[in-house]
């Protein structure tokens, strides 16, 4: 893998953090992209080799020019589109700056992202992208209404792109995860909801590693651990307004 160059958003806590260190491990260059300033602590994590670390608000179109500048005119072999946020709590309690900023987030930097780095895979005829969704995109999500929404979008436009590019030697997968042990809960306000509090969740370095398989494998998708997979398998058949008042016990803050 010596010599292949991949871009990971998200890569400073998390999910993101562990799919960086595989890359890493595998012998890939790396841009890493974050917002804060802990995504240069991470990044020194990734090895003293070529890792390049780019903080920028990925929310935005300059966000993501910044980060796509830093790829200048070098191939991507891999793009991992990891970046996005949560959003607890009931809609109508929600702040027009947080939900955009969910929303900016997971849906409009990071399809603006993918578009301008599958273009490149395309011309080259070469590459590799792995969209991480959720098994929240599987489940209308009461009481982190928008966040599920965006996952919705992400889970459908892997596949409706991943269709698009099948002849063109670019793969994309998308990595669902369920509830996985990260600072998102925190982030997200969620600390207060059984979901938050849960203390079984899955380990994200298993999920980091359950996502490169598939992206190395170039599978559509995986749904990682074994709950989440029987999780996944039920959304397919209950009625979405089962699926919505079960995640009205999994997200709903205490005493609301
Ligand atoms: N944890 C779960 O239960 C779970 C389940 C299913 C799917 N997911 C998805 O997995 C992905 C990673 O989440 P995680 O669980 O690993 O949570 P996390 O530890 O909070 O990681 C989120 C990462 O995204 C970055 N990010 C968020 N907003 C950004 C922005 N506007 N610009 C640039 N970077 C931004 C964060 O960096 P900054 O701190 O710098 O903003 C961080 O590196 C997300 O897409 C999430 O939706 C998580």
């Amino acid at each position: 893998m010596s010599g292949q160059l991949a871009v990971i958003t998200g890569a400073s806590t998390g999910i993101g953090y562990e799919l960086a260190k595989i890359a890493a491990a595998e012998g890939y260059a790396l841009i890493v992209a974050a917002d804060e300033p802990q995504i240069h602590v991470a990044a020194a994590d990734f090895g003293a080799g070529a890792v390049r670390a780019v903080e920028a608000d990925l929310s935005t179109i300059e966000g993501n020019d910044q980060l796509l500048g830093e790829v200048g005119g070098q191939a991507v072999d891999l793009l991992i589109a990891n970046a996005g946020r949560g959003l607890g709590h009931a809609f109508l309690e929600q702040s027009v700056a947080d939900w955009r900023q969910v929303i900016d987030t997971n849906v409009t930097g990071t399809t603006y992202l993918l578009q301008k780095v599958a273009a490149g895979m395309v011309a080259r005829r070469q590459g590799r992208i792995l969209i991480t969704g959720s098994i929240a995109g599987l489940i209308p999500g009461a009481y982190q209404a928008v966040y599920n929404a965006t996952k919705a979008y992400l889970d459908s436009f892997a596949y409706a792109l991943r269709e698009e590019l099948k002849d063109s030697g670019v793969t994309v997968t998308v990595l669902m995860p369920g509830p996985t042990d990260t600072p998102f809960f925190a982030r997200a306000g969620m600390l207060d909801t059984p979901v938050g509090k849960d203390d079984s969740k899955e380990d994200p370095a298993k999920t980091a590693r359950n996502g490169w398989d598939a992206v190395m494998a170039g599978s559509a998708h995986v749904v990682s651990g074994a709950k989440n997979k029987l999780q996944a398998a039920l959304s397919h058949v209950a009625p979405d307004s089962v699926l919505a008042h079960q995640h009205t016990k999994m997200a709903k803050p205490d005493g609301e």
